[in-house]
């Protein structure tokens, strides 16, 4: 099968499109047809060593797939054909991958658009899980227009909490589709946030880093209820770095899945999609931090 495979961390050309052997599943393994492989920030950081990654190389990378079962472990609780979306173990840009968090993909749903799912609502949802955001209550969210932050707004609302949400100029009705209010991040986002909500915030939701969080610290008078997934000054300001990495909530995926399918909830936009065998160019999209859509490598 082909797979992309990098044998030192570097810059995008260190990933290589090669041939590597067929992965085969054991307990409770599948292995999955993958159709549609999700390009995450976290992918271009783990390659750049900002992240770690597996011990050995060469290494596959990528986690987040969508695709078909086509061979299962003696524990598996999948059949062969089944249609599905989830993490992959070993690496997910690739033509077959072995995985065991997965969740079925709704038949509304297309691959790529459901690859879109389970990184940003498993964050998302864990994210308010620990910011305990209520009902009537109001949330700021930096980043609102990205893959994670649309997920966020769209529970923080389905949850009945009122939402403000960052984005670039031109990104600002995409955020208002989303349920949130819209603002432009950057110098002076604290006082327009203030503007809107001249009682203050009870939360705050950094999916998007860039300096936030002293704007954040600011809005909420201290350090309470803040989190933030994208910034690693967050320890030096006494603020919690939120990663559910490896905790999985497949019923929240599955659920958010299921409204996405039925336009219930929405994606930031199509699909932005790469060939396998660019998955360079991919990564390259991602790391530019802009843009709406999933990046997505279909295979
Ligand atoms: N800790 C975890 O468990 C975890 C899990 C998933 C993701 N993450 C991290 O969360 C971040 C977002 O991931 P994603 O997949 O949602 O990325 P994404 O889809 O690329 O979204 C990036 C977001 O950042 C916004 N942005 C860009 N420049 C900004 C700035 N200067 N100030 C404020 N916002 C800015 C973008 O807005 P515009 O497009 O409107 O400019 C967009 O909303 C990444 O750093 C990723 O590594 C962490």
């Amino acid at each position: 099968m082909h797979a992309i495979r990098y044998e030192r961390v570097g810059g995008p050309e260190v990933l290589r499109l090669v041939e590597a052997p067929l992965p085969e599943p054991g307990g409770e393994q599948v292995r999955v047809a993958v159709r549609a492989a999700g390009v995450n920030p976290a992918d271009w950081k783990t390659r750049q060593g900002l992240m770690p990654g597996p011990p050995e190389f060469p290494r596959g990378i990528g986690v987040e797939i969508a695709g078909v079962v086509d061979a299962v472990g003696p524990d598996a609780a999948w059949r062969v054909g089944d249609e599905v979306i989830g993490w992959s173990v070993g690496g997910g840009y690739a033509e077959y991958a072995l995985a065991t968090s997965l969740v079925a993909k709704p038949g509304g749903l297309s691959f790529a658009d459901g690859v879109a799912v389970p990184v940003a609502a498993n964050t998302a949802g864990g994210g308010l899980e620990a910011l305990a955001v209520k009902s009537g209550e109001t949330l700021l969210v930096n980043g609102a227009s990205g893959a994670v932050g649309a997920m966020v707004v769209q529970l923080a609302r389905a949850a009945g909490a009122d939402v403000i949400g960052t984005a670039s100029a031109a990104n600002q009705a995409v955020v208002a589709r989303f349920g949130a209010r819209p603002t432009t991040y950057g110098e002076g986002v604290a006082a327009r946030v203030r503007e809107i909500a001249p009682r203050g915030v009870d939360a705050v939701f950094d999916c998007a880093g860039h300096g936030f969080l002293d704007a954040a610290i600011e809005l909420r008078g201290g350090t309470d209820r803040i989190i933030t997934i994208a910034d690693g000054t967050a320890a030096d300001k006494g603020v919690r770095f939120y990663s559910r990495a490896g905790a999985t909530a497949l019923d929240l995926v599955e659920k958010v899945a299921q409204r996405v399918a039925t336009g219930e909830f929405v994606l930031p936009g199509p699909a932005r999609t790469y060939p396998l065998a660019e998955a360079a160019a991919a990564q390259t999209e991602s790391e530019t931090g802009h843009g709406l859509g999933k990046i997505v490598l279909l295979v």
